[in-house]
């Protein structure tokens, strides 16, 4: 690498600061940028899985994990007119996973309107257009002598009761389960969220009845009109990143609070009743509808790879499994590998897969074993580690194995040696850096590494507080762009940094566990953070060859990187400024450009500004032009990312 580095300082008189003036000469030597390098981190969190990309819209649906009886088991639900409803665990459940069931119970004598409603996951959004589709199971455990028909209204209504959309769904009574469906087609959009959707029914035709409903569904149009799908905002706002790999589903919603409460993946894939749900590590119900099979069939949808987790043997109450208890965790891990990978006509996991539509294998090339296994170093390199690898790698010995702990210095002590490693960094106080600074400092913490074939996965990272340390609850420029300044080492130590991701990803404004988070929505908007855009600018502008170029000092304010588009004849220069004031980047180029005009991105805000939900476009991206030749003279504002395009 080139390490001329040439400073030239000007003092601006008007504005007492002193601007410096960055000469980058690069050259035509480098190396690759893998395709991987910039993607997503996903887990449930926040409600980013269950009430986030998971479309559906019913909250607590099926009664999953939940005490019947309780309140608590009624969350979202409440009854409409003179019913009495309770959750009970029913005599004769739907199916082994889902014990529980609504009690629907109606007085004799009863001649008004009842029923009851859902109040989604914090709202539910009423859009001109969508055509929405509902399901649920529901029986009459003592029915009549005499058959009971009728028909339910099955609707969307605002929370005082004005009806914006129905659909009348008929029903018999009968002690068995029965299945319903139905669909309607909403002809306005509600500003409001606050609507409810409600099943009711004349009282007459139920009076004496008691009814149990379950797995209680409606989706709204999803991304690729998949069934059980994702939501198409959330899914068209991460295609704009051009993400390359989708790292899940933990992070710690892996791990389980104990072995027994892990993300179990034989629990998410099948029949939506044969599904139990748990309890997630981030506090709230995980209904498994977004599952093994939905995540693998989004990602190939999205044109990413999977950096599929397998559950190591440790848990978030500080326990690893026994050496002796490890057989399971290591058959449970290959027969999920093989459900994304094996073959259908052979395997009895992959036929699985294949019963539900992707007879082929999805693409699967790395595989992570665990997550953040630093909390239980000892047992990850005595056992956990040697364990899974050597089994999965003896399985699978086309696919590459990701480790989570156990370092020596830059060196992971573990045996067998990893070739991958993930490491995560949210600076916070604790830790005795402010934030900003760290990401900053820590522009050039890869250069140091040896070059002795271990990749790097920087599975997490994100500033965390401001610079006083204050917590922070949506990204800030200054701690989007000291990010920026640190993914500039991600570009320059990319033949080693072979994938790089944000965390956490997604918060649900009504339910948040952990800020800040790139992308914050409600049941109808979505706000891009600051951090988003500096994310979607190094993934779109990513290029295929890193070019060395003249490099700057970690702690200095500007910072850059030359990457090339090379079947485009593109180059892409990325300037970015960590002050609050200007500075100047003069690059030389090794060769004229064939425009003389250049169009360049550029994200900068005044110190502070944050993307919120009353304010969420205060800091986007915007285009501009500059003069293209032989050498480029470029003016970064203060607290700036900029990608210049210019063309050979
Ligand atoms: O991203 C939030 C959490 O941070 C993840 O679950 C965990 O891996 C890390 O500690």
């Amino acid at each position: 690498m080139v390490l001329k580095r040439v400073l030239a300082f000007a003092f601006i008189a008007s504005t007492a600061v002193y601007a410096a003036t960055f000469d980058v000469t690069f050259s035509t030597a480098g190396h690759d940028v893998p395709p991987t390098l910039y993607g997503l981190m996903f887990e449930d969190i926040n409600h980013s899985g269950d009430g986030g990309l998971y479309a559906e819209l019913i909250q607590n649906r099926a009664f999953q994990t939940v005490t019947p009886g309780t309140s608590a088991a009624l969350t979202a639900w409440a009854a409409l007119g003179s019913a009495k409803i309770s959750v009970v665990k029913s005599s004769s459940p739907v199916s082994s996973a889902l014990p529980n069931a609504l009690s629907f119970a109606v007085a004799s004598g009863t001649t008004s309107t009842v029923g009851f409603t859902n109040s989604g996951y914090f709202g539910i959004p009423v859009t001109a257009g969508w055509t929405y589709t509902g399901s649920f199971y529901y029986r009459t455990p003592s029915p009549p002598a005499t058959k009971v028909s009728g028909s339910f209204t099955a609707d969307l209504r605002s929370t005082g009761g004005t009806v914006f959309t129905s659909a009348t769904v008929p029903f018999t009574t009968s002690s068995t389960w029965q299945q319903a469906t139905f669909t309607f087609t909403a002809s306005s959009t509600q500003t409001s969220v606050e609507n409810l959707f409600a099943l009711s029914v004349g009282g007459s035709t139920v009076a004496g009845l008691t009814m149990e409903f379950t797995l209680i569904s409606l989706f709204p149009p999803t991304f690729n009109g998949r069934e059980n799908g994702f939501r198409m905002d959330l899914s068209e706002t991460l295609l704009d990143m051009k993400p390359a790999f989708f790292r899940f589903p933990g992070g710690n919603n892996l791990e389980g609070e104990t072995a027994a409460d892990r993300w179990a993946w034989e629990n998410t894939v099948g029949d939506l009743v044969d599904r139990p749900g748990r309890v997630g590590d981030w506090g709230y119900i995980n209904t498994d509808g977004l599952g093994l099979y939905e995540y693998l069939q989004w990602i190939e949808d999205m044109g990413m790879e999977p950096i599929m987790a397998v559950y190591a043997g440790y848990s978030l109450n500080g326990a690893s499994v026994a050496s002796s208890g490890m057989q399971t965790y290591i058959t449970e891990a290959i027969n999920q590998i093989n459900f994304v990978i094996g073959d259908a006509s052979t395997n009895a996991q992959a036929a699985i897969r294949a019963s539900m539509g992707h007879a082929d294998p999805f693409t699967l090339n790395y595989i992570e074993i665990g997550n953040e296994d630093f909390f239980s170093p000892t047992t990850y390199a005595d056992y956990r580690w040697a364990d899974l690898y050597n089994a999965l790698h003896a399985e699978f010995p086309q696919l590459h194995y990701i480790a989570t702990s156990a370092t020596s210095g830059n060196v992971p002590t573990l045996s067998p040696t990893p070739t991958y490693w993930d490491l995560h960094i949210y600076s916070n106080p604790i830790c005795l850096t402010i934030l900003k600074d760290f990401f900053i400092n820590g522009a050039f913490n890869f250069d140091i590494l040896s070059r002795n074939g271990l990749q790097f996965f920087q599975g997490e990272y994100a500033t965390t507080t401001e610079n006083s340390g204050a917590a922070l609850t949506y990204p800030f420029i200054d701690g989007s762009i000291a990010e920026a300044a640190y993914m500039a080492g991600f570009d320059r130590n990319s033949d080693i940094v072979f994938a790089a991701s944000y965390a956490p990803l997604l918060n649900h404004v009504s339910s948040t566990q952990w800020t800040p988070d790139l992308i914050t929505f409600s049941p109808n908007t979505v706000i891009r953070s600051t951090s988003y855009y500096v994310q979607q600018l190094y993934s779109l502008y990513k290029g295929d060859f890193y070019l060395q170029s003249t490099t700057n000092t970690a702690s200095s304010s500007v910072q850059w990187s030359v990457t090339r588009d090379t079947s485009a004849g593109q180059y892409f220069l990325k300037v970015i400024n960590t002050a609050t004031s200007a500075n100047t980047v003069v690059f030389t180029l090794p060769f004229t450009p064939s425009h003389t005009t250049g169009t360049g991105t550029i994200l900068t805000a005044p110190s502070g500004t944050q993307n919120t939900p009353t304010s969420p476009n205060a800091a986007v991206p915007s285009t501009f032009s500059f003069t293209a030749g032989k050498t480029i003279t470029y003016n970064a504002p203060g607290l700036s990312l900029s990608v210049l395009v210019v063309t050979e």
